[in-house]
Order: C-alpha cells, then sequence, then structure tokens
C-alpha cells in the first residue's frame, strides 16, 4: 500500500464535512459542531477519531439508528448541576452543548457539572477539553462506550475503552491535556490498521481466544488489552459510574455498538467544569502552571527520549504544523472522501500532493 499523503486545509474539510452531514439531515448549526470535532482530531493527529469515520456516521444517521435533529431536553438538578436528555443524537453534538452548560455554570457558580444520557459516540475527548479551555476553564470529561474489554481476571468483554480526558490552561506554556482511552490505545488504532493493511505491534489486543495477536483484522473480532491490569479495568469501571451509572443511560456492558447494533447507542457522558480563579487569582494560576509546564520540560530525559513533554503537547504541535501544513490523509481516506462526495453530490474535497502553505 503506498505511503503517500493528501493535504486538505482544515476549514476547507470542515465545509466538506458539514455540508456532508447536511446532506444526511443534520442542521447547519448540528453539521457545523460535529464537522469541527472530526476536523480538529485530525488536526491534533487523532486521526482515529476524524473525518475518516464519516462514512459510518452518515450510514448510521441515514438509517435512522442517530437522530439528525434532536430535542435537546436540560433538568436543572441544583444551580450548578443539570441533567440532559440527548435524544439519541451524534455524540459530538449532544457533548459540545453540555460542555457549553457546565462551562456557563462554572461562570456563575464556579463549577458545573453536566450528565448527559441517549447519545451516541462523542470521537476525541480532548475536543470537549479545549472547549473548556477556550473558556480558561479547568474540566474533566467522562464517556461510556459499547463493551470492548474484559474486568481485570475476566474472560469475556464487558467494559467499554472510554476515554477519560481532562485539562487545564496554562499562561505562555501549553496546555494540560489528558485524553486517554483505558486499554493500550484506542480501538481506532487498530481499524485505521486494518483499513490501511498494516500489522499491529504485539500487546495492543487479543484475538477471541484470548491470544496475543499483530493482525488488525483479527484483533478487531477480539478484545483489547487494559492498561496495567486492574488499574486500566478500574479507570473504564469509573468512566462507566460517571457516564452510564450517573446519567440514566446504558451501562455494564449495555452500550449498544455503533458498528454492529441497530439499537440506538444510548451513551452517557460527564462534563465538569471549573474556574482557575477559585482559589488565586487567575494570574497566579497561570503563573504556577507555567511553572509546572517548565518543571516537566527541565527533567533530564531518559535513554531513548530528547525531551520530556507535557500531557496533550504532542497532538498540540501537531495541531500547530496542520494548521500551517494542512492535514495529511491516506489513499485510503482519500478514496472515501471520493466515493462519499459522489454518492452525496456534494463536490470534492481538494487535496494537494504536498504540504499547503496556509496563513
Ligand atoms: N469516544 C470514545 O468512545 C473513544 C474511545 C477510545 C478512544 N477515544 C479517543 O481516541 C484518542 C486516542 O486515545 P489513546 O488512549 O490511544 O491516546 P494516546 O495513547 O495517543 O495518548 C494518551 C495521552 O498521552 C499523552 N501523551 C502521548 N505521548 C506523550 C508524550 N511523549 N509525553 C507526554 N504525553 C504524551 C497524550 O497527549 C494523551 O493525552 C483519544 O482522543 C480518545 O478520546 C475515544
Amino acid at each position: 500500500m503506498s505511503s503517500a499523503r493528501y493535504y486538505a486545509d482544515p476549514a476547507v474539510a470542515t465545509q466538506f464535512a458539514t455540508e456532508l452531514l447536511m446532506k444526511a439531515g443534520l442542521n447547519e448549526e448540528h453539521a457545523k459542531s460535529m464537522a469541527n470535532c472530526l476536523v480538529l482530531a485530525d488536526i491534533r493527529g487523532v486521526d482515529t477519531h476524524g473525518l475518516a469515520r464519516l462514512p459510518q456516521y452518515i450510514d448510521r444517521v441515514s438509517n435512522g439508528r442517530v437522530n439528525a435533529n434532536p430535542n435537546f431536553k436540560f433538568t436543572e438538578k441544583t444551580p450548578v448541576v443539570a441533567h440532559m436528555d440527548g435524544d439519541n443524537g451524534f455524540g459530538f453534538v449532544v457533548a459540545t452543548r453540555a460542555m457549553e452548560e457546565a462551562i456557563k455554570r462554572a461562570e456563575i457558580y464556579g463549577i458545573g457539572l453536566v450528565v448527559a444520557n441517549h447519545s451516541n459516540h462523542f470521537g476525541m475527548g480532548a475536543t470537549y477539553v479545549m472547549q473548556a479551555l477556550e473558556k480558561d476553564m479547568i474540566s474533566l470529561v467522562f464517556t461510556n462506550s459499547a463493551k470492548q474489554m474484559p474486568p481485570f481476571g475476566g474472560k469475556e468483554t464487558l467494559l467499554g475503552i472510554s476515554p477519560f480526558a481532562a485539562g487545564a490552561p496554562s499562561g505562555k506554556e501549553v496546555p494540560y491535556i489528558l485524553d486517554m482511552a483505558p486499554s493500550v490505545v484506542a480501538k481506532g488504532k487498530i481499524r485505521r490498521a486494518a483499513r490501511r493493511g498494516e500489522s499491529i505491534p504485539l500487546g495492543w489486543a487479543v484475538d477471541a481466544d484470548g491470544n496475543p495477536t499483530t493482525d488488525a483484522e483479527i484483533a478487531l473480532n477480539g478484545s483489547m488489552a487494559p492498561i496495567g491490569g486492574p488499574k486500566g479495568s478500574g479507570i473504564a469501571i469509573l468512566m462507566d459510574i460517571m457516564s452510564g451509572v450517573l446519567s440514566g443511560s446504558a451501562f455494564g456492558g449495555e452500550v449498544g455498538d455503533q458498528y454492529k447494533d441497530t439499537k440506538p447507542q444510548d451513551v452517557g457522558h460527564c462534563f465538569i467544569a471549573l474556574k482557575q480563579d477559585i482559589f488565586l487569582s487567575a494570574a497566579d494560576f497561570k503563573a504556577r502552571m507555567d511553572t509546572l509546564v517548565q518543571r516537566v520540560h527541565n527533567v533530564t530525559p531518559a535513554p531513548g527520549f530528547n525531551e520530556v513533554l507535557f500531557p496533550g503537547e504532542p497532538e498540540h504541535r501537531l495541531g500547530v504544523q496542520r494548521r500551517k501544513e494542512g492535514i495529511p490523509y491516506a489513499d485510503a481516506e482519500k478514496q472515501m472522501f471520493i466515493d462519499i462526495a459522489k454518492k452525496f453530490g456534494v463536490s470534492e474535497l481538494p487535496l494537494a500532493d504536498s504540504a499547503l502553505s496556509l496563513a
């Protein structure tokens, strides 16, 4: 398979995805919101959760498994806490609205917490952390997801490999953005390897009989390996408590699988936003964050490392580069964009054979 890359301007890619999602029945506001989330993942190099997933999302909404026009309902539980019914809308749109509501409450009361049920897969967890960072907020983001991993010591899958994400603003240094699945890798990385005909490293997943495998296709039918045994398993259970048990959504292995099930997924999420200046001034908080980043950077690299990075920094760097050079897509994605544009009668996504030079 060729290793050629084709570059898209992120703004044009967002417009392309917006048009496709509108053709699939979403209103312009929701289509734009979801397109922004998908392109942001590609910009940050989390291309397992970017535009490559469009066909599958569009299939699900086209056959009525996701509601194209959800009617969100908010129930105020206390001044700082609200519940959102996502009405089976796309997780991207539900999550963006829910975080917006959590931030609104935090702006007034210092902290805001919103849980959502009746939602769907929301993609890259960092998306909603970055939404909070735009308002200078610290945040915690939880979601649950379809079962992919056994609990520690078990043979059958029961837990999702649901990402935990958290963020905190800094001053002139990079912000803290942790976004991690409790499995050794996100399943999207195995799906991407399968799509590109590549093998996967040992230790990422096991086959259906529990044997380690490097075959991405076989791994897709097996299960994912948790990070740190009982620790990864324990975090996956926490994700289910905060998102599923707490919100009233499906939990404990009952979240629908977006690739296999025809029923609504009923994913749950939880978003917590916290003002940075509750205890200290904003300037003090940011200066202290900058000191923390610098102290991490100043640690002597261990053998095999050139530098020590802050959580989120690898994606931040790629983001800076891709906003200038465009997003590189592989042959498989290029062909998919051509096919999907033809299918829905929208203009093809313009792709360049070499890096762009964007303002
Ligand atoms: N919505 C879902 O159901 C779902 C499920 C699984 C994963 N995902 C998404 O998949 C994506 C990938 O997840 P993952 O667990 O494979 O992430 P990952 O292993 O690529 O990264 C995990 C974290 O480690 C940090 N990191 C990586 N290298 C580093 C370094 N050298 N120094 C400092 N920090 C470093 C990253 O910034 C990130 O915060 C995430 O965006 C996640 O939200 C979504």
